[in-house]
């Protein structure tokens, strides 16, 4: 039987469960993406904003050939968690609530969240996992007490066993948006998840706080993802944890401004074959992830997050006339005065025809938190649905969302955005029993089969004109 939760134009589809219940929604670090994920989806639960920027609540999918006229909104397509059934929860090492947070932030004016304040403030922090040597920028007042990191792990299971009894949630998800840590020496720890567990009873200096969330999440077969760029689950210990319960992971560096800029040019340079010469990044931010990345530790983790989308875009090792010998420079400089409203300047040096130079100059006056929000809310419900579809381990489809999309190890990360939305889709196409659309076309031209014959939409949506809206 279809879920009542689930309008009627959605197939029920034998490979996904249905979202019934509550979905609990786990994060990690409750400063300003995590408030204004929170806040944005209280108020669209009153109908008092839109999720611009969500692809699970505003988007369609196309289905079949494009004389069919199918394209329902993804929400209608799969089976996703409602935001009525969403339940929030998470860690931080300030105790202050959602509500304090996002005043704090200062991402929205007090006045667009007033409605919900009462909703923002019942949420308060558990007590945080932390480790000076990984956060240097930071003194927290919110912190658990442990003998050893095995015991700290024990405890975020703990939390989430009371957080699921409490709050009589039917699934979990759990989204690093803490802190961008600084990277830990590579480790054997690192390599198997019993010489991870050693490493944990030992307290091994190579594992850092959000390893001890991912791992708590992930060894109670809870869906993982990570919004920052340090390591987190991306290393083999975790990942063979991720198979063994069958939890979704995905990770890492949600693509908010800079990057997202990044890899909807340079594909479009790389598909006409223009030449790359220079690509100069600076960004002024002023925010407490800015203030982190002020930390050369902290920057480095972000910046090779940064760097390597171009090179896997443009192969230069296929195209070292082109794309062998450009210079990439990125830069964040912490300014206060600009909060959350980030600047990022793109001087991109480029040729042409008979190696001419020219020049694109993109400035980017964005708000970070405002473009992670959406992306946070879509992870949770893509997530959830990854582990009721029983998918597990490493969930490439995600990688859109993503500036260093983890990927198995003998695979290239694919950053192209155009790409990565296509795999998207599909992913959802194929987890629904419907067909997988390449954009290859020819069968609409094929002179031996002929054309296949326009099936007339069952319900033509009408055009604002009042005119009929054409196949795409
Ligand atoms: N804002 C964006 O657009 C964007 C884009 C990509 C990635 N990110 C990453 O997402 C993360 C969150 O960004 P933000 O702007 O909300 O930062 P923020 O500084 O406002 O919030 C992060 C919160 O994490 C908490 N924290 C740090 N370590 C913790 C720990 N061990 N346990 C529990 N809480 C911990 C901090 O106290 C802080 O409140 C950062 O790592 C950032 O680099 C943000």
């Amino acid at each position: 039987m279809m879920s009542k939760h689930h309008p009627k134009s959605q197939k029920p589809s034998a490979r996904v469960a249905p979202a019934k219940g509550r979905l609990g929604v786990l994060l990690p670090g409750m400063g300003a993406v995590t408030s204004t994920f929170i806040a944005g989806v209280e108020l669209c639960k009153k109908r008092l904003g839109q999720p611009i920027g969500s692809l699970t609540q505003m988007q369609t999918i196309r289905l079949g050939k494009r004389y069919e006229n199918r394209a329902p909104l993804i929400k209608a397509f799969v089976p996703l968690a409602r935001l009525e059934d969403l339940v929030f929860g998470g860690w931080d090492l300030f105790p202050d609530s959602v509500y304090e947070a996002a005043v704090k932030c200062g991402v929205l004016a007090p006045d667009q969240f007033r409605p919900v304040s009462k909703e923002l403030s019942a949420i308060r922090p558990m007590k945080a996992v932390f480790d000076p040597a990984y956060l240097r920028n930071l003194k927290p007042t919110h912190l658990k007490k442990y003998p050893n990191k095995w015991e700290a792990a024990q405890q975020v299971i703990a939390d989430i066993a009371e957080f699921k009894r409490k709050n009589r949630v039917e699934r979990l998800v759990m989204l690093w948006c803490g802190s961008t840590e600084i990277l830990p020496k590579p480790s054997p720890v690192h390599a198997t998840v019993k010489a991870f567990e050693g490493g944990l009873k030992a307290d091994s200096p190579e594992i850092t706080p959000s390893m001890v969330y991912a791992y708590a999440a992930i060894s109670q077969g809870i869906p993982y993802a990570n919004g920052a760029p340090n390591l987190s689950a991306d290393f083999p210990a975790m990942v063979e944890l991720s198979e063994r319960t069958g939890s979704p992971i995905a990770g890492k560096d949600f693509k908010t401004g800079q990057t997202l800029m990044k890899t909807t040019i340079a594909p479009m340079l790389k598909a006409r074959m223009l030449a790359l010469r220079g690509w100069y990044s600076t960004n002024i931010l002023g925010n407490r992830d800015g203030e982190v990345l002020d930390d050369p530790g902290s920057f480095k983790t972000k910046e090779i997050s940064k760097t390597s989308v171009l090179d896997t875009i443009l192969e230069p090792e296929l195209y070292p006339a082109l794309y062998g010998r450009y210079h990439h420079k990125v830069r964040i400089d912490y300014y206060p005065p600009r909060g959350d409203a980030k600047e990022g300047w793109d001087n991109i040096d480029i040729a042409g025809w008979l190696d001419m130079p020219m020049q694109i100059k993109i400035n980017f006056l964005c708000r970070d938190s405002i473009l992670a929000a959406p992306i946070v809310l879509d992870l949770v419900l893509f997530l959830d649905l990854a582990g009721r579809a029983g998918l597990r381990g490493i969930q490439e489809w995600l990688s859109f969302y993503f500036k260093s999309p983890q990927c198995r190890p003998d695979l290239k990360p694919e950053n192209d955005i155009f790409i990565q939305h296509l795999k998207l889709k599909n992913t959802l196409r194929l987890l629904m029993g419907e067909e997988v659309i390449d954009h290859s076309g020819l069968d609409y031209y094929d002179p031996v089969r002929g054309t296949p014959k326009p099936v007339p939409s069952p319900r033509p949506a009408p055009m604002r004109s009042g005119k009929t809206r054409l196949a795409r």
